[in-house]
């Protein structure tokens, strides 16, 4: 009935009981390694979280944790076995995730899927951001788990496209330890793409499940196979329920992607001999911009746009979410301790980016840089611009993100593109 086991649970919780840093991360530093480990790991860290920033008693939401797994196992399946709950097999969510990518992605023990052998070094086994070469990264590798994803098409609090995923993959992210996957089959691609899905929609489920079961559902049971049948139900479908949002905003992602018409004046790349001077007034106009109060850009990127502005440091929300969130400082490492210890990885100041060393990790064509710019960098501070109608309200309009992206482009220089990876397609 129960895969995981009871044992094995009861001895997970009480090492998240323990607070015992080091056998924590040692745990799940050898689970990283042997590359199919048989189930995911628990999010200690937001539990943990979320009892410290509800003043709850250390160990309260131990039956949470216990009941959440048991469903997780039920629903989405094992490391070596995933499968997708009944629910993400309805109509409605045909195009999202399909279960026979799962199983490219992770493949056998034997013969390990390309997630497996490509993706769990960084970010580790159930998508938390932890493999074991996370550590020594700057930013470090994505935390699938919070549903949050930075270089999308869709606006700032939407869910990405697959198609997006599917940018980041082939393209990699310049500037950062994220390589590019070109030599991958579509087929890999794809199964790639559902299964990082897979791991958000399976992770964020997690989160809410110990977020309602510690607020709005307190002291009921999660999950309890041997209640009895009217209350198991009721169970099941506040669970589903839950489960639904989360996909639901998935789905809906797609309507949310605009097409932003260019503008009457050129944009880099486009100028002709005639209109040259339209370009360079544009970009001139963009430079006055991006120092100005309205639109403050050089407050983080600096006056002369190489990253250092004057902004006091600031952390991404992957940090927050177990720091600042629930009143602990980034610097207090005292504090921080027992949250390292179930896995929070050392705060690391997220830095303005240099525009003039060019790693732009969203891409580089105008229309990237546009949405960049008007959408801001989700999971970051980097803010969405304030964009209004006309010029006699205070903020941007339109054309002010066109000059934007013109002087963006006009200082920032090309620079190699991310590193490949040396393993390739495995077909
Ligand atoms: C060597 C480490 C490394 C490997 C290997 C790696 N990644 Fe990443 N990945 C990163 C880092 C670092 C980031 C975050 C970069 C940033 O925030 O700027 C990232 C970010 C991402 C993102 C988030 C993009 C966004 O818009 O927020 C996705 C999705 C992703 N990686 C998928 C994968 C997949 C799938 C694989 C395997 C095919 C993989 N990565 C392999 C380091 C790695
Ligand atoms: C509150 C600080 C802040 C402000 C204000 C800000 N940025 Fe950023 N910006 C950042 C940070 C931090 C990053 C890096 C985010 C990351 O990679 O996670 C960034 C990244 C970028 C990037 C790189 C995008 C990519 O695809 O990699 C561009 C371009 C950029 N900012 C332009 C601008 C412009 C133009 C403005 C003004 C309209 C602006 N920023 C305002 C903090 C800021």
């Amino acid at each position: 009935m129960n895969p995981i086991g009871k044992a094995s649970i009861r001895s997970h919780i009480a090492i998240l009981m323990l607070g015992a840093g080091t056998l924590l991360v040692s745990q799940s530093g050898c689970r990283d390694q042997t590359p199919v480990a048989s189930h995911y790991e628990p999010n200690y860290l937001f539990a943990k979280a979320t009892e410290i920033g509800l003043s709850k008693e250390e160990g309260e939401l131990e039956p949470t944790i216990q009941d959440s797994q048991n469903l997780l196992v039920e629903w989405f399946g094992t490391m070596e076995d995933p499968k997708l709950p009944s629910l993400l097999k309805e109509d409605d969510y045909s195009d999202l995730i399909s279960e026979a990518n799962l199983k490219i992605a992770v493949g056998t023990p034997k013969e390990p899927g390309i997630y497996i052998q490509q993706c769990v070094s960084c970010h580790g086994s159930s998508g938390q951001g932890r493999g074991t070469n996370a550590a020594s990264q700057d930013p470090y590798p994505r935390d699938f788990r919070m549903g949050i994803f930075k270089f999308k098409s869709s606006p700032r609090t939407a869910r990405p496209v697959k198609e997006d995923i599917e940018k980041v993959l082939r393209n990699g992210l310049s500037g950062s330890q994220m390589p590019l996957f070109n030599k991958l089959s579509d087929q890999e691609i794809q199964a790639l793409v559902d299964y990082v899905v897979f791991l958000s929609l399976r992770g964020e489920f997690e989160r809410r499940l110990i977020q309602l079961s510690a607020t709005e559902w307190e002291g009921e049971r999660l999950y309890d196979p041997s209640a009895e049948k009217s209350v198991l139900e009721g169970q099941l479908s506040n669970a589903s329920d839950a489960l639904t949002e989360i996909a639901d905003r998935w789905v809906r992602s797609a309507d949310a992607v605009e097409d932003f018409p260019r503008p009457s004046f050129p944009l880099v790349g486009t100028e002709t001999d005639e209109n040259k001077e339209e370009l360079i007034s544009s970009i001139e106009k963009g430079k006055v911009l991006f120092v100005s109060e309205i639109a403050s850009c050089s407050k983080c990127h600096g006056v002369n746009a190489d990253g250092k502005g004057n902004q006091l440091p600031d952390y991404d929300d992957w940090t927050k979410d177990w720091t600042s969130k629930i009143g602990i400082q980034p610097t207090d490492s005292q504090s921080l301790l027992p949250l390292m210890a179930r896995g929070g990885m050392k705060p690391l100041p997220l830095k303005p980016r240099s525009i003039i060393e060019g790693h732009f990790r969203g891409g580089r064509t105008p229309e990237d840089l546009y949405r960049r710019i008007r959408y801001g960098i989700a999971g970051s501070p980097m803010p969405a611009a304030a964009v209004v109608e006309s010029r006699d309200e205070p903020g941007l309009i339109d054309e002010d993100l066109w000059h934007l992206v013109n002087y963006v482009l006009s200082i920032a220089n090309v620079p190699p593109p991310p590193m490949e990876t040396k393993v390739v397609s495995t077909q």
